[in-house]
């Protein structure tokens, strides 16, 4: 077949599928992130632009990674796959005792964060208890209220034989005392509430929290199409705030990241 051939069949071919995926390929599923990527190629977005200097997980991370992961399948909700492994990477790289996350969901990061840490590490994970759902300090997200109505927290690392380096919290993160942990957390992950208020209240709380000089903070959902409150917040904290203008957008993740290392 000649070239010409073959890259008119490819033509023809990408048009149907195109035409399946609008007519209503979309219902299922698992077609569902052809969708974004076409979103994302051509930039149409209804929502705010991503301002944040971009880094490659190869500037984070370097040429070669250590880590270990487990509960690696994600269910709606969780990081996806890829990010997770680039956060259990980078626990295992920069060894931070205290760990903090807020937003655990199943326990599936949590997990993973406990397992990549050193030994003797700990971490606290706080999450909003699901008859706390109408009366929060701030406004959540109404999309979100399916990863808070759940019947319990960390299911994932129930019974799971590192539990015991896990702690569970619960409260509302915009009234909950963090006081204890002022300036004391190595590793800090903001996962909780998606919304504006609560993006930005909680990035606060995180500076307030991680350790001044070798603290890492970690965010989830920065340019996401479902989470505009997210990329909004942290917009606004990389442009006005001095303490947030190291942040950097990880390339190819939704993460977000602040370090205070060297
Ligand atoms: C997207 S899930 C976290 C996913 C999890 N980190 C993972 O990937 O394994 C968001 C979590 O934040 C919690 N959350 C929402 N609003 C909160 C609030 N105001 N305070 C504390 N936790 C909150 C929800 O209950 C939910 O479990």
């Amino acid at each position: 077949m000649t070239r010409f051939r073959i890259e008119a069949l490819k033509y023809f071919k990408s048009v149907i599928s195109c035409l399946y995926l609008c007519a209503g390929g979309f219902l299922l599923k698992k077609h569902r992130p052809l969708l974004k990527m076409i979103h994302d190629h051509f930039g149409i977005s209804a929502g705010p632009k991503p301002l944040i200097p971009k880094i490659t997980i190869g500037d984070l991370l370097g040429n070669e990674v250590s880590l270990k992961l487990t509960e690696i399948d994600a269910v709606e909700g969780n990081v996806v796959e890829c990010e997770l492994l680039v956060i259990a990477a980078l626990i295992h790289q920069s060894e931070p005792g205290v760990c903090f996350e807020i937003g655990t969901f199943d326990g599936r990061t949590a997990l993973n964060i406990a397992m990549n840490q050193p030994p003797g590490g700990r971490l606290f994970t706080l999450d909003l208890l699901r008859s706390e759902i109408n009366t929060t300090q701030l406004a959540l997200d109404k999309a979100e209220v399916r990863y808070i109505d759940k019947p319990a927290s960390g299911s994932r690392f129930t019974g799971h034989h590192l539990a015991h380096k896990i702690t569970q919290l619960y409260g509302d993160s915009a009234t909950y005392n963090f006081s204890q942990f002022h300036s004391n957390v190595d590793f800090m992950f903001v996962d909780g509430s998606h919304s504006y208020e609560y993006a930005l209240s909680d990035s606060r709380t995180a500076g307030k929290m991680i350790n001044p000089i070798t603290g890492i903070i970690l965010w989830h959902d920065y340019d996401s199409p479902y989470w505009p409150g997210v990329t909004q917040a942290l917009n606004e904290l990389y442009l006005s705030d001095p303490e947030f203008s190291g942040l950097r957008h990880i390339e190819n993740t939704s993460f977000c990241i602040l370090t205070k290392r060297p």
